[in-house]
């Protein structure tokens, strides 16, 4: 029958397709995120000191109020109902948009919080060693905050993660989705819940480990 069929063949490739499309969506995520998330850090750090950077400022100011004050959910279908309404793009690059974008709002703040925690006197350091604001930055700056917030982006990358189980709101087919489906075909709740369950945490502890790792290797770089 239909369900048998379906029981014994077309499950694992729900759980498969949505595992894939799952990590898809949440590692472009975060590339966009990071590179948002600096830029925008980057650029709130300098205050208004620089006058030619007022301008970006305010937008970036507008950027995380906007993002951080209003649901991912809400976001997430205003990208795929309005701003990509009459677009033919896939489902997986509307969601990579939307928590992209969200997430380098979250990101912003937490590098931007590294970058307040590193001493005046490195900028100083950098300024009197002839390097502009943004050499200061990269050379100086950045490479040191990068450490003190790792633990802080990688539960950025977390949340992120868990987060995109929301992207079956727009109707994409990701590792939430393909469990529901199961769950709904077969009127078998335990199984495909709790198996998605288990592999968002597998997925959540080998993210945890590589942090971890490379926590670990960048604190003996130090000495
Ligand atoms: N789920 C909450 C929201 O919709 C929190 C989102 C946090 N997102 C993040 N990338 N840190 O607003």
């Amino acid at each position: 029958s239909f369900y048998q069929n379906f029981i014994e063949k077309d499950r694992w490739q729900y759980l498969l397709t949505g595992l894939e499309n799952t990590l898809l969506i949440t590692i472009f995520a975060v590339l966009i995120g990071v590179a948002i998330g600096f830029l925008v850090a980057i650029i709130r750090a300098s205050h208004d000191k620089n006058g030619s950077l007022k301008i970006l400022n305010f937008i970036c100011r507008v950027y995380l109020t906007v993002i951080r004050g209003t649901p991912t959910m809400i976001q997430l279908m205003i990208t795929y109902y309005i701003i990509f309404a009459s677009v033919n793009v896939s489902k997986i690059f509307v969601a990579v948009c939307a928590f992209g974008i969200n997430s380098g709002a979250y990101v912003a703040e937490i590098v931007r919080s590294g970058i307040m925690s590193i001493d005046q006197g490195q900028f100083e350091a950098g300024r009197s060693l002839g390097f502009n604001y943004v050499q200061t930055m990269r050379l100086i700056i950045l490479p040191q905050a990068f450490k003190n917030v790792l633990p802080a982006l990688g539960n950025e990358m977390i949340v992120l993660l868990k987060e995109t189980s929301i992207s079956g709101y727009v109707g994409t087919m990701d590792l939430t989705k393909g469990g529901d489906i199961i769950r709904s075909t077969t009127y078998e709740a335990y199984l495909p819940l709790f198996g998605v369950a288990a592999i968002y945490l597998v997925i959540v502890m080998l993210m945890t480990a590589g942090v971890n790792r490379l926590e670990r290797k960048l604190r003996t770089n130090e000495r």
